[in-house]
């Protein structure tokens, strides 16, 4: 197999792409798309996302040290587009997309309520990397939407229709390929007879 060689970059996909959802503590809340985020730690339970200092976004992170991370759909596949390109300096994202603020437990962010899963988190230590300054949080709560709870009360979240970013294309989840663990879980052995007597 022949591969191209690149000067470095960012190749890491397919991503999440989320809407993280601020406030600057005075009345004024936003949404910013943001797919440099991720994962960082278990337990604790930690999370980063990197953002450009010249979003207005920025401001408010610094100043609260809060937000919340907001899950994306299919269906909100417009809105975290729209949240990606328009600045909360000129327009209203949440009435523009006609998206529902909802009260956070823990921080002062609203959570958007069309959003299957939304992460309060409470900023740790800021990373001014370069280009991006990297908020690594702790993660206070995670609220997850109640209609995707299955009949055994497991949280069945890919019914959602999560939404994929990956090298500048949004994208849907396709088929299962298995569960977790499944390239070594041994295979369902047909029942033991019982022995004869
Ligand atoms: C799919 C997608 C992913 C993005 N990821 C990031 C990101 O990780 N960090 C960032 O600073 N901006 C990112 N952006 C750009 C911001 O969302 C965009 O500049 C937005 O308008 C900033 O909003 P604000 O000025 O209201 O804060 C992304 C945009 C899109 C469409």
């Amino acid at each position: 197999m022949a591969k191209q060689t690149w000067k470095p970059g960012n190749m890491l996909y397919p991503l999440p792409a989320v809407m993280v959802s601020v406030t600057d503590g005075m009345g004024n809340d936003n949404i910013i798309t943001v797919a440099w985020a991720g994962t960082v730690c278990t337990n604790p339970p930690m999370v980063s996302i990197s953002v450009r200092p010249s979003r207005y976004s920025y401001e408010m992170l610094r100043r609260t040290g809060e937000f919340v991370i907001n899950l994306t759909t299919e269906k909100l596949a417009f809105a975290t587009d729209y949240c990606g390109v328009r600045s909360g300096r000129d327009v209203d994202k949440f009435a523009e997309m006609k998206l529902t603020k909802e009260k956070a437990q823990f921080v002062g962010a609203p959570m958007i309520g069309e959003s299957p899963v939304s992460i309060e988190c409470r900023v740790k230590e800021v990373f001014e990397l370069g280009s991006h300054h990297m908020f690594l949080a702790d993660v206070l709560a995670v609220h997850a939407d109640e209609a995707y709870m299955d009949k055994d009360n497991k949280f069945q979240l890919n019914n959602a229709r999560p939404l994929v970013y990956s090298h500048g294309e949004y994208l849907s989840i396709g088929k299962s390929l298995g569960t977790f663990g499944y390239s070594v879980k041994k295979k369902n052995r047909k029942p033991r007879k019982p022995a004869k007597k």
